[in-house]
C-alpha cells in the first residue's frame, strides 16, 4: 500500500484573515473540527494515499505550533519535515520550497484546510498514474470561489480558471494534487499572477497544455468539505460530529489510520496510549488498539 516514488506537501499557509479573531493566535489550520484539529483530515488523507513522507510548509509565525503538535512523525510511523513560506506567495510556491524534500520524486500536494470524507480509491488511482498530473473536479454550488475545470463533451478538461467570476462550470478543483517528476522544473516557469502569486491553476494549465493533465470526477459520495468562513468551520464540524456520533468510528484519528495501515504496530499504539489523558479519545484508541489493525481505515462501499 506504501507509495515509493511519490512525496506529500501538505500546505498550511495563509493568514487566515477570513476567520479572525479565530486565527489571531492559532493558525487555521490547528482550529478544532469538532473533536480534532484541522490539519488531522488532510494528514489522514495523505496517508490513507499510502504516503509516509511529509514536508509540512507553513508560516514562521505558525510552523513552531504545528511542529509541536506532530513532531517527527516516529509516533505515527511516518515521517514529517517542515519548512518556511515567509510570504503567501502562491500554492504552487510550495514545489519550490520543496525542491530539495522532493528531489527526483513525484509529488502530490494538500492544502492544509481540505477536508475528505468518503472512499479514497480515487486517490489511490490518481497516485498510481506514472506520468503527468492528477486533479480532480467536485460538483459545487459556488464554483466561482475556487479553481473551475470545464470539460468538453466527452468528457475531456478543456479549461482552467481561478476564481472566474462566470465559471464556464459547476466542477471545482478541490485542493488535493498530484503530480509526477516535472513538477519543480515546471513550477520554475511559472510568473506571479496579478494578485503576486505563483498560482497552482497556471501550474495544471502547464500539464493541460503538454496534454499531461489527468482529471477525475469525485463521486457524489465523497464529501469535499470547505472551512474557509466561520459558518462552513461549524457545518465541516456538524458533519464530522454527527458521522463519528452515529458509527462510533472516528474520522482521520491519525494513531487510528498510521495503526490500520501498518505504518505502526499493535504494541506502539499501546505505548501511545499509556501516555494519553484519560479522556474520550483515549477510550476510541484502546477499542481500536483491543481490535487491531484488520479493520478499515476508512469507509468502504
Ligand atoms: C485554492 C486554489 C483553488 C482551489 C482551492 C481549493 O484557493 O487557488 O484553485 O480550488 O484552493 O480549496 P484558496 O483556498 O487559496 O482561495
Amino acid at each position: 500500500m506504501e507509495q515509493m516514488n511519490k512525496k506529500a506537501i501538505l500546505l498550511a499557509g495563509g493568514a487566515g484573515t477570513r476567520l479572525f479573531p479565530l486565527t489571531k493566535i492559532v493558525c487555521k489550520q490547528l482550529l478544532p473540527i469538532y473533536d480534532k484539529p484541522m490539519i488531522c483530515y488532510p494528514l489522514a488523507t495523505l496517508m490513507l494515499g499510502g504516503l509516509r513522507e511529509v514536508l509540512i510548509i507553513s508560516t514562521p509565525k505558525d510552523l513552531p505550533m504545528l511542529e509541536d503538535y506532530l513532531g517527527d512523525g516516529a509516533q505515527l510511523g511516518i515521517r514529517i519535515e517542515y519548512a518556511h513560506q515567509p510570504k503567501p506567495e502562491g500554492i504552487a510556491q510550495a514545489f519550490l520550497i520543496a525542491a530539495k524534500f522532493i528531489r527526483n520524486c513525484g509529488a502530490s500536494l494538500i492544502l492544509g484546510d481540505n477536508i475528505f470524507y468518503g472512499k479514497l480509491d480515487f486517490y489511490r488511482d490518481a497516485l498510481a498514474i506514472e506520468r503527468g498530473a492528477c486533479i480532480f473536479g467536485y460538483q459545487v454550488r459556488d464554483p466561482e470561489r475556487y479553481g473551475v475545470v470545464e470539460f468538453d463533451a466527452d468528457g475531456k478538461a478543456i479549461s482552467l480558471e481561478e476564481k472566474p467570476k462566470q465559471p464556464k462550470s459547476h466542477f471545482a478543483v478541490p485542493g488535493l494534487y498530484v503530480y509526477d517528476d516535472q513538477v519543480v522544473d515546471l513550477c520554475r516557469t511559472l510568473r506571479p499572477s496579478a494578485r503576486g502569486e505563483l498560482e497552482i491553476t497556471d501550474l495544471n494549465l502547464l500539464y493541460l497544455q503538454r496534454n499531461e493533465l489527468h482529471v477525475k470526477l469525485l463521486s457524489r459520495g465523497v464529501a469535499w468539505l470547505d472551512t474557509g468562513t466561520t459558518t462552513a468551520l461549524l457545518e465541516a464540524s456538524n458533519y464530522i460530529a454527527t458521522i463519528e456520533h452515529r458509527q462510533g468510528l472516528k474520522i482521520a484519528c491519525l494513531e487510528e489510520v498510521a495503526l490500520r495501515m501498518g505504518f505502526i504496530a499493535q504494541s506502539d499504539l499501546a505505548k501511545i496510549i499509556d501516555r494519553l489523558p484519560k479522556n474520550e479519545y483515549r477510550q476510541y484508541l484502546r477499542m481500536v488498539c483491543d481490535e487491531g489493525p484488520s479493520a478499515s481505515p476508512e469507509p468502504v462501499g
